[in-house]
């Protein structure tokens, strides 16, 4: 082939990925691949056909950026201004460049005055307003012309159809960004899973989802939001100067701004700004995916101009990716402490939200059924946050020939014993119990870990390496190791030995929640042990008790109730805590004076980070008071302790009108019950 062959097959074979890209990105709202990707042919095209000009064709998606808006019923609308895009950073350097471009171009030495503002992961609306009314509501289209979306549009709350005060321009266009919050996404997924319908990628696509529906009573059900981020106006004169100001005018007139806006000094303030967001990105309640850095002065604004579709005036520094494109190498099956036969997807190995990524949980046979997942599938692999990652979809156009089916085993991959599958759970189990040693080992692990029986330095990969060897089959095994057994195996010296036997041996006196809790009994968390322990003071009385007694502990249900007395009827069990108890583990009484539990009956909630104290340390001071700790703000709150970069959970207690206290309050009111 010559090379003007390969150059025109390939830019036929991009063109033709990138328009169907674009088809079920745009009139599908279900895009099949994630953005990186896109951007990443997308460049590709654009400087081979700069490399090759004569080879450009009228129909390339390069000279339409955007897609048609005469595929669907919308009508359309053409934008009297522009509806432009933004340039794109992805490093210190693009930003600097960014910075060093701005001032060249003002021919100004000064320090330049940015306004900085999240990048919402939304998309793009323009209302139009004349005489304050709204009059109609538009998609960004081309940026030329967009979809008439104006039924739907009036259904959203925070879009004032009428605008606040008096002094607006007769014709106006508020721009910002319709999105879907972190909270109203997953609420949303969960009961279009209820109802066995598809769900939604990330709430991007549910918010684009929802804006182009053609009943605008579903758009009205739907969680969507609206910030503004510019105005568009013929004459401005009357208006603020700067985009800070502006935005704020925009406020009075009854929209949302985003409460995170600032404005920065330089290059170091946008710089820093970018750091501190990065942080906070997880617990805003939207997603982000950059910063927009905006010239704050509208005279600069307009002394910079445009080049081509975006303005030279502003910049999004954008955020690692979360979601991106690989393959499935091989799907594999784990054993977890309760038997729970989990699919596991081998990844080619991706950078995905800040971190290298080569395995994701399918959770069950269901979700692999969903997705419609074979071994060798491209995928997209999601990790937002702490969250573990996620398979969020699979790519059928990219399966290759040789792709195969995931069948659940019929045999425990590690023992061998039958896997069932219980009528109407999603969950499959090995049948193997405490024969088989991947359950062993879990429920080994989970004993020595930090918030069971915390013994240092015994960690999974020791466990593994102890049952495997043999020297271990059961956690009362622990308690007659010895050092010379600890001190031949690989990656041990006789140092770590020393110190693991003394590990052990000082967890012997545990506190009785916490023995209950290492025990390892289905759906008994921390949360449980502790009612528990409370409740019996013992283990005898709690061992004894019926499933009537059980149910009336506080948050035991009767599932939790059969779970707790059917181990408990389990020889094996019964065994394992006599040897604990032969080899010297004894636990320590709780403490229920009730004079001493002056929080009983509050709920806390701790939020950002302490100084002087790990969360850890916090909740068990305030568990020591009486006080129940949450993860999450409602109106049953109490009090929400706030330590440095509170997000989302102190805004909210802030609306609900509950106590907040800072770490010097928090400090305070320990020192004042415990005196
Ligand atoms: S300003 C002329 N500000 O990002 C400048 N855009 O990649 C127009 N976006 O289409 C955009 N948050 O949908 C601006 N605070 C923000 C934004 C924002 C999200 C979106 C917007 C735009 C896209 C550009």
């Amino acid at each position: 082939m010559t090379d003007q062959a390969a150059v025109e097959k390939r830019l036929a074979a991009l063109r033709e990925l990138i328009d169907e890209y674009n088809y079920h990105y745009y009139v599908l709202d279900d895009p099949s691949v994630p953005d990186v990707e896109y951007d990443r042919l997308m460049r590709e095209l654009i400087a081979l056909e700069a490399a090759n000009p004569a080879l450009v064709t009228a129909d390339s998606p390069t000279q339409r950026v955007g897609a048609s808006t005469t595929m669907t019923s919308f009508a359309e609308v053409r934008h009297e201004i522009p509806m432009l895009s933004l340039d794109n950073a992805f490093s210190d350097e693009e930003m600097d460049d960014f910075d060093r471009r701005v001032r060249e171009r003002l021919a100004s030495e000064e320090t330049v005055e940015y306004d900085c503002e999240p990048k919402l992961d939304g998309l793009a609306l323009s209302l139009r307003y004349e005489h304050g009314r709204l009059v109609y509501g538009a998609t960004r289209g081309d940026g030329y012309a967009g979809e008439d979306i104006t039924a739907n549009v009036r259904t959203l709350p925070s879009i004032p159809l009428k605008l606040r005060g008096e002094h607006f321009p007769e014709k106006l266009e508020v721009r910002g960004e319709v999105y879907m919050p972190k909270a109203g996404f997953e609420r949303l997924n969960n009961m279009l899973t209820n109802a066995g319908e598809k769900t939604f990628v990330n709430p991007r696509n549910a918010a684009a989802g929802s804006l182009r529906q053609k009943d605008p009573s579903v758009t009205a059900r739907r969680p969507l939001e609206f910030c503004a981020y510019s105005v568009a106006v013929a004459d401005a004169s009357h208006l603020p100067d700067t985009q800070s100001g502006m935005l704020e005018q925009v406020q009075q007139w009854g929209f949302r701004i985003n409460p995170e806006m600032r404005v920065t000094r330089g290059i170091k303030g946008c710089l820093d700004y970018y750091r501190e967001m990065m942080e906070k990105r997880d617990d805003l309640p939207y997603e982000i995916d950059g910063i927009v850095f905006k010239v704050n002065r509208l005279d600069l604004q307009n002394q910079l101009g445009f080049i081509s579709r975006a303005p030279r005036w502003a910049i999004a520094y954008k955020f690692p990716a979360q979601e991106v494109m690989t393959v499935v190498r091989d799907v594999e099956f784990q054993v977890g402490r309760t038997g729970a036969v989990t699919p596991v997807a081998r990844l080619e190995p991706v950078f995905v939200g800040g971190v290298t990524v080569s395995n994701a949980t399918l959770h069950n046979m269901d979700e692999i059924h969903r997705l419609d997942l074979h071994r060798g599938d491209a995928v997209i692999v999601r990790r937002a946050g702490d969250v573990i990652p996620q398979v969020v979809k699979v790519i059928p156009e990219r399966r290759p020939a040789d792709a195969t089916v995931v069948e659940l085993p019929t045999s425990c991959p590690v023992c061998g014993s039958d896997v069932l599958q219980v009528e109407g759970e999603a969950v499959a189990r090995c049948t193997g119990g405490l024969y088989c040693a991947a359950q062993r080992k879990e429920a080994i692990k989970h004993f020595a870990s930090r918030r069971a029986m915390d013994i240092e330095g015994l960690g999974d990969r020791l466990v593994e390496l102890l049952v495997d060897e043999g020297l271990i089959s059961s956690v009362a095994d622990l308690y007659v190791l010895r050092e010379d057994q600890v001190a031949g195996l690989e990656r041990m010296g006789q140092k770590s030995a020393t110190n693991l036997i003394q590990a052990i041996d000082g967890s012997r006196r545990p506190e009785l929640w916490r023995f209950i809790y290492a025990l390892g009994i289905r759906e008994v968390g921390e949360a449980t042990a502790k009612a528990l322990a409370q409740d019996f003071g013992d283990l005898k009385a709690l061992q004894e008790a019926d499933l009537e007694r059980l149910q009336l502990v506080n948050d035991v249900g009767p599932i939790v109730a059969g779970h707790v007395h059917s181990f408990f009827r389990q020889p094996h069990n019964l065994e394992t805590i006599e040897a604990l108890i032969e080899r010297g583990v004894h636990w320590q009484a709780p403490e229920t004076r009730p004079a001493e539990r002056p929080l009983a009956g509050q709920t806390y909630v701790l939020t950002g980070t302490l100084q002087t104290m790990t969360r850890d340390e916090a909740k068990a001071r305030l568990e020591a008071l009486g006080a129940k700790v949450s993860g999450s703000v409602s109106a049953k709150t109490s009090c929400v302790v706030a330590g440095e970069a509170a997000g989302s959970k102190l805004t909210k207690a802030e609306s609900l009108g509950i106590r907040v206290v800072d770490e010097q309050g928090f400090l305070a009111l320990l020192a004042e019950l415990a005196g």
